[in-house]
């Protein structure tokens, strides 16, 4: 009998499903540029982070009500759960919808009522976490998380994500210590296409609890021993690596490395929708190609319980199976 999994790292938005697009953008009257789901889907083609950005950004373009936010919400508990996800920690993008006219109120109530009724209609405890679109303006992500504050939206984090190089964590100092200050757990995605100097920042300058991928630690031992001494979790995303060429292939998949390493490493699905599957397809792909063994499943699946963020009680109800 195998642990129940935390999913960590995924991404609300990137479980919008070719057919959910569809049938957003039939009941909000949005006109979109694909013929149909094959067109759609024949674009699931990725060279890189930012090929990958452009249609993710695109098509989030018909999530416009709260009724949207709730359902792709609720879509991927239901998913998630079969999936044997017990706990799911996600992100979302407020800046993503308020910079194309959403009002910030939609998104959280959409997003918040999922998350409240989670246990009673998933059996799955959830948490929502904002992050910042680390491409976009520094005084554009304050302003938006001020926004999220005042609302007093039950979030349980702040995250940064979106294109990576170019965008260190350096530049984002101010708006994490305002969230830390608030109460609020911190991470923030580096070293998926960024050197390790962006973990260390992510590290040292935001004081990040979790670092949302992270592979690119390998690279460099004095790091890889502080990440192993702190215990600090790696949210690892295999099939995304794959997808997004950071990696040729899951059977080159540094995983293994990093579990041999010492590091708390996690697997999870980053964006379902668009890289071939859902977390239990991760774990499959990772036992087919990698040769991911029953024992290292395990390893991983207890793994992801300790690094999230659930209360310590439903940590060991967790763990108990
Ligand atoms: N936003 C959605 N998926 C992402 C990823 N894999 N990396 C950075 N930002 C993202
Ligand atoms: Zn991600």
């Amino acid at each position: 009998m195998s642990s129940p999994l935390a999913e960590l790292h995924l991404h609300i938005e990137g479980s919008l499903e070719p057919e959910m697009i569809f049938e957003m953008a039939e009941r909000n009257s949005v006109q979109l540029p694909y013929r149909d789901l094959d067109d759609l889907r024949s674009r699931y083609k990725f060279t890189d982070l930012q090929s990958f950005l452009d249609l993710y950004y695109a098509n989030m373009q018909v999530l416009r009500t709260s009724q949207d936010f709730a359902d792709l919400t609720r879509a991927y508990f239901a998913r998630a759960s079969a999936a044997g996800v017990a706990h799911a920690e996600f992100f979302f993008n407020p800046q993503a919808h308020v910079n194309r006219g959403v009002a910030l109120p939609e998104v959280l109530d959409g997003i918040m009522d999922a998350v409240a009724s989670s246990e009673r209609e998933f059996g799955l405890s959830s948490g929502a976490i904002a992050a910042i679109v680390r491409d976009l303006p520094v005084h554009e992500a304050e302003e938006v998380f001020s926004e999220v504050i005042r609302l007093q939206a039950p979030i349980i984090g702040l995250g940064l994500d979106s294109a990576e190089v170019g965008y260190p964590p350096s530049l984002f100092e101010d708006v994490f210590a305002r969230a830390r200050s608030e109460g609020l757990h911190v991470m923030a995605h580096a070293g998926e296409e960024g050197p390790p100097e962006y973990i260390w920042q992510a590290l040292d300058l935001l004081g990040a609890e979790r670092i949302d991928h992270g592979i690119r630690a390998l690279e460099d031992p004095d790091l890889v021993a502080r990440l192993v001494d702190e215990e600090v979790p790696l949210t690892v995303c295999p099939s995304s690596n794959v997808r997004l060429c950071a990696v040729d292939s899951l059977a080159d998949h540094p995983l293994r490395t990093m579990l041999e390493a010492g590091l708390l490493v996690t697997v999870n699905s980053d964006d379902p929708a668009y890289f071939g599957g859902y977390v239990d397809d991760n774990f499959i792909q990772l036992r087919d190609q990698l040769g991911l063994t029953d024992d290292e499943r395990e390893t991983l699946a207890r793994n992801s319980i300790k690094a999230s963020f659930a209360s310590d009680a439903r940590k060991a109800e967790l763990l108990r199976g």
